[in-house]
């Protein structure tokens, strides 16, 4: 019998994927909210949801270090068992890749390794790509460079605006992301060193969703 896993979810921002990881969740439970931003609309939304909802602000810290490494004891000392990184903006120390390693996953609006970093949306319409979407990885200590679980793509449209572009890809996060973190919280997929490994059942599961695998497939 597989437990449910505990989940804490990193924000900086509004929170629509940190929402649709709380109303899809089945392996998993979202008992932690935090993020490094005092106004993330994400905390509110957690509160209203009964999950514990904290900001650790710049502010209240000596340095970014010590803001970064609150955040890593406060998991530790609430028993989490996987760390989800949703719209947060700050680069993860290195102790905290190494803690959470296998533990800790990103969704990013690009199909990676195309367009890490930012503004991907203006970025893939600028290069013309036929293709764009999202990708959920785990992390290491780049940027957006861990390896890549499962993608879920669309077409670029003639007239695409960056914003019309990213709501497309934005439904798409909402339903790749928690698809994800249901399966590692199962154990269906795993990494193991760089490489992951998926349970057939997960990948039939996910192809028939309509998701990407590029590392397995
Ligand atoms: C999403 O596009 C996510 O992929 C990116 O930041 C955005 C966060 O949006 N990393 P939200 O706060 O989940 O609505």
């Amino acid at each position: 019998m597989t437990t449910t896993k505990r989940l804490a979810v990193l924000i900086s921002g509004r929170g629509t994927n940190l929402e649709a990881l709380i109303s899809n969740a089945r392996t998993y439970k979202v008992v932690e909210v935090l993020s490094d931003n005092p106004e993330a609309g994400g905390l509110e939304l957690a509160k209203q949801a009964g999950i514990s909802a904290l900001s650790f602000s710049r502010a209240d810290f000596s340095s970014r270090r010590e803001q970064k490494l609150a955040m890593l004891k406060h998991l530790q000392s609430r028993n989490v068992d996987l760390v989800a990184l949703a719209g947060f903006m700050l680069i993860v120390d290195a102790d905290f890749v190494s803690y959470f390693s296998g533990r800790l996953v990103n969704i990013h609006p690009s199909l990676l390794p195309e367009f890490p970093g930012l503004n991907t949306h203006a970025r893939a319409i600028e290069a013309g790509a036929k293709l764009h979407g999202c990708s959920v990885h785990f992390v290491d200590s780049g940027v957006d460079t861990g390896p890549l679980i499962a993608q879920a793509s669309c077409r670029v449209l003639q007239g695409d605006t960056p914003d019309t572009l990213a709501a497309r890809v934005l439904q798409l996060e909402h339903k790749l992301y928690p698809w994800a973190v249901n399966q590692i919280a199962a154990d269906k997929i795993r990494l193991a060193g760089r490489q992951i490994l998926i349970d057939e059942s997960a990948l039939q599961d996910g192809l028939t969703l309509g998701f990407s695998f590029p590392v397995v497939c």
